[in-house]
């Protein structure tokens, strides 16, 4: 067993976070360095590829000299959904990268609505805008036919090793991969006029598939995984039915179905876990697009200070405002991208504090409102839920999720689980003969948030939330 730590890089949408992280887990050495997002008109959500890369480069490399010690490898977690064109021959990027959050290739999905059973048959998904076919075919009809159309970790993992590659976790995230084979499918390709593309080989997550010499040294390069996958790594969600959320820029909770991919009934999404060992895990999962971004969207508004005030501005409660966090259209379960953000229930005493209190309180309730459905497919309620992600140190939403989903919030003890799901599958690459269970560190919470309101608070509460959303949807753009 190799006893190097490795260097565990996580590309997200507003930084990439790259840590060193010795055998057991420790981290030796952060580097952060953040990525800005332009917003523009129209729901599109654009990042400028140079910047993305050199916020790889310049976090990997700060990580590895504050460490001052070699090693072992270098993997990288990603957003996932977020693509771009780029010249194979020369990795020159050919468009901008178009984000996870941007809603312009709504038209793709309306021209194949009719095809949405036979794609949500073959990739557990669902028709929008969200996953990365849509919005390489609007790339391809707008902007260029020149070179390859992928997911930003492919073009990242080209630059860094000269390979063609993305892993099976991103692969799933596609709408174009057949997800109980793990391979990608003719037929998807075609629907969405992706036939004569030239596509990444799919690595597994415990895979090395090159080296890079970007951090000093020539180093192998495998780990592979996409974000939130990532961190439901880290938190240990190892057999069916545990699930984790992610409060980062959106909110992600995800739940390990183990080794099938269901076709969720209620309207959530089925992707590869990870691919490792030679085997395939699978997870259902939900979620909120604006979390930490509807924070920063309150503050851009002049309505909080920062992330950090948080608490205190919504010490206040809400005054039975209700807040719907459709900036960037609604997901799961109700797939409307042209769903649009809705304050309710407003009167002239209506403070800022109460918005800010509603906007934790709709973002608690929308993952709850993940929470039951996903119950539906796992055959049971969740017992308790792991959370990460840089919004956890927000006592407010805590207790509001818990309150809302009358579970244990159990809190992950390090801001970082997305890069140390990375690291854990970048050990599994190093060391074959490591088990899945031995690569990620035990962990206990440094919090777990029982819920104070009795349940049917908490019921009339989402009952008025929902009511909210339906409303939301029925002013959609
Ligand atoms: O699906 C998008 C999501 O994985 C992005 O995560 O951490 O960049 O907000 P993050």
């Amino acid at each position: 067993m190799s006893d190097l730590p490795v260097l565990a890089i996580d590309q997200g949408t507003s930084g990439t976070k790259a840590v060193v992280a010795a055998p057991g887990g420790e981290i030796l050495a952060l580097a952060e360095e953040p990525v800005r997002p332009s917003y523009l008109p129209g729901g599109r959500v654009e990042q400028d590829p140079a910047e993305l890369l050199a916020s790889v480069l310049t976090a990997g490399r700060r990580a590895v000299e504050a460490a001052g010690r070699p090693v072992g490898a270098v993997s990288l977690a990603n957003q996932g959904e977020t693509v771009l064109a780029w010249d194979p021959a020369t990795g020159r990027p050919l468009s901008t990268a178009l984000v996870w959050q941007d809603r312009r290739a709504e038209d793709v999905c309306a021209a194949l609505a009719g095809h949405a059973d036979r794609v949500a048959a073959l990739t557990g998904l669902v028709l929008d805008p969200y996953f990365s076919a849509p919005k390489m075919a609007w790339l391809r009809r707008e902007v260029t036919a020149e070179g390859v159309v992928t997911t930003s970790d492919a073009w990242l993992v080209h630059r860094l090793t000269g390979e063609f590659v993305t892993d099976a976790a991103t692969a799933s995230r596609s709408l174009l991969l057949d997800v109980d084979a793990v391979e990608w499918s003719p037929e998807l390709l075609g629907l969405f006029g992706l036939s004569g593309e030239r596509m990444p080989r799919i690595a597994a997550c415990d895979e090395i598939v090159g080296t890079t010499r970007a951090f000093g040294g020539e180093i192998p390069v495998g780990g592979l995984i996409v974000d939130q996958q990532a961190a439901l790594l880290a938190e240990g969600c190892l057999l069916p039915g545990e699930a984790k959320c992610t409060y980062g820029t959106g909110a992600f909770l995800l739940a390990n179905t183990g080794d099938r991919a269901v076709r969720p009934a209620s309207g959530l999404t089925s992707s590869v876990a990870w691919r490792a060992r030679g085997a395939t895990a699978y997870c259902v999962d939900g979620q909120v697009y604006t979390a930490a971004s509807a924070v920063r969207w309150l503050g851009e508004l002049g309505l909080l200070g920062g992330a950090g005030d948080l608490d205190a501005a919504a010490a206040v409660g809400s005054e039975g405002t209700l807040f719907v966090p459709a900036l960037a259209g609604l997901a799961a379960p109700w797939w409307r991208p042209d769903a649009a953000a809705a304050f309710l229930g407003m009167t002239l005493s209506t403070r800022p504090g109460h918005l800010v209190r509603a906007v934790v309180e709709g973002v608690a309730a929308q993952v709850a409102e993940l929470a039951r459905v996903v119950a539906g497919d796992l055959g049971g309620p969740l017992s308790r839920l792991r959370a990460d992600g840089g919004l956890t140190r927000s006592a407010a939403l805590m207790q509001a999720q818990a309150d809302l989903l009358q579970i244990p919030v159990d809190v992950y003890p390090s801001p970082h689980a997305t890069a140390l799901g990375a690291a854990a599958t970048a050990r599994l690459a190093l060391d074959p003969t490591l088990g899945l269970a031995d690569a990620v560190p035990a962990w206990a919470p440094s919090k777990t948030y029982e819920p104070r309101w009795p349940a049917d608070r908490a019921g009339e509460f989402l009952a008025r939330w929902r009511a909210g959303v339906e409303a939301a949807i029925g002013t959609a753009r």
